[in-house]
């Protein structure tokens, strides 16, 4: 477990305590560790014996415990974590967090730590709009603390809307990208190889390709690979051995991933079916559809007469077909992956053109993108996605590219749980 990241769970007396259950099991499945810190009101929602069953740790109650200042004091605590997440925030912590109040073990810590703190809040939604609260959450946020949720929703105490504890996965995603994100790169800090998709092989693509037009120039897009590199990235996290067949691209090498850089479509196919047999295969490079034919050996001169004029007109390029490689592993008759999701980038009809990329390519996912002009998309830090399936059409709201990476990750794992 050295190489672990590890989460200081502070665990406050709202009715979504019990959702910490299911938060420390997720986030030890990425491996990063969970130490526990229960209030005198969070007792009264979820047992300490729970929650150090599923950490696997001694849960942290009382301030004025000796054991616990001898093994493991406040300052001790806060120092062996590398975030501290509160979930679920009450509205008396965030008010004590926002006054500097210090008069128990979570309160004590919270003032006493340099480290990173993430807050969950979880409230009736008078509580959650009261202007106190709303104030706390103001200074709280103008002091760097980052907040996950609320969500609007039905509430425990039947009434609706804004205040309910945002779920578990949502926090776990936001931990994650936090740990993979903060060494300022895309690098999957979490990376393990008994993850839930530790045994599985994926091949993933990225990029645009270069289709030589001479030996000094070439036909390209404006893919970025950002996308590409995030999904092998959090495949990688999860566990997945990781092969990135890559386009030329300037974003670095993700950790844990074996890349193979191509250059064309061809040097694509070629390299793709090299690492075949995968469990998954992504195909989320922006391929060039076609390729200039018989492309010279040498450069193309504008021919100029003495006097300047031109003597030749343009060079007509002929062009011809590429590889398709997304239809021709999805079509593989032996050793088929058991999935193959592509991804289409789109100007307009971006959805219908997307089913039927489905249905023709004969791949099991299309993500689908909005790629036209303005929309951001190539080169940008986010992205808008659907994912379109046999049972039809997911809409993702806007994220960051890495965080699309996770999340298609995490439905890639549950898929293969359930299906093969
Ligand atoms: C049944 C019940 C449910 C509660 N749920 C919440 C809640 O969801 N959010 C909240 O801020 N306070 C809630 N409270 C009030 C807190 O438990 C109370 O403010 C307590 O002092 C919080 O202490 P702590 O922040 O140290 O855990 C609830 C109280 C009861 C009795």
């Amino acid at each position: 477990m050295s190489n672990w990241k590890r989460v200081l769970l502070i665990i406050t007396g709202g009715i979504a305590a019990y959702k910490s259950l299911e938060l420390i099991r997720d986030l030890q499945r990425r491996k990063i560790a969970v130490r526990c810190i229960l209030t005198r009101a969070g007792a009264e929602f979820v047992t300490p014996m729970a929650l150090a069953a599923l950490s696997g740790d001694k849960v942290y109650q009382d301030i004025f415990s000796l054991t616990d200042e001898s093994e493991m004091g406040h300052i001790e605590l806060s120092r062996d974590a590398d975030l501290i997440v509160v979930a679920p925030a009450t509205a008396n912590i965030i008010a004590k967090m926002r006054a500097g109040i210090a008069d128990d073990l979570a309160s004590t810590t919270l003032l006493a730590t340099g480290k990173p703190v993430v807050i969950a809040p979880a409230m009736n939604v008078r509580m959650w709009e009261h202007a106190a609260t709303q104030e706390n959450i103001g200074v709280l946020k103008d002091r760097g603390i980052s907040l996950i949720g609320p969500n609007e929703g039905d509430m425990a105490c039947n009434e609706f809307g804004m205040g309910r504890m945002a779920e578990p996965s949502k926090i776990v995603e936001e931990i994650t990208t936090f740990f993979s994100v903060r060494a300022g790169d895309t690098t999957p800090r979490l990376g393990a190889r008994n993850g839930v998709l530790s045994g599985r092989r994926a091949v993933v693509t990225s990029g645009p390709t270069h289709e030589a037009v001479d030996p000094v120039r070439y036909l390209a897009n404006h893919s970025s690979g950002r996308q590409g590199h995030a999904i092998a990235a959090a495949l990688a996290s999860l566990g997945a051995e990781t092969i990135l067949v890559a386009g030329p691209t300037q974003q670095p090498d993700p950790a844990g991933v074996t890349v193979k850089n191509v250059q064309s479509a061809v040097e694509m196919m070629a390299a793709c079916q090299a690492e075949l047999p995968a469990d998954i295969v992504i195909c989320a490079a922006a391929v060039a559809d076609w390729r200039v034919a018989n492309p010279p050996q040498d450069k193309i001169k504008k021919e100029r007469g003495k006097n300047g004029n031109k003597t030749s007109a343009p060079p007509v390029l002929q062009l011809e077909e590429n590889p398709d490689i997304l239809a021709s592993i999805s079509t593989l008759k032996t050793e088929r992956p058991a999935l193959v999701v592509g991804f289409a980038a789109e100007t307009n009809s971006v959805i219908e053109h997307a089913k039927s990329k489905r249905i023709s390519k004969g791949c099991d996912w299309i993500v689908a993108n909005d790629v036209s002009p303005g929309t951001g998309t190539f080169g940008g830090d986010h992205n808008t996605v659907h994912v379109i399936d046999g049972d039809g059409v997911e809409d993702w709201p806007v994220m960051s590219k890495e965080k699309i990476g996770f999340r298609l990750a995490e439905r890639i794992a549950q898929y293969l749980e359930t299906f093969s």
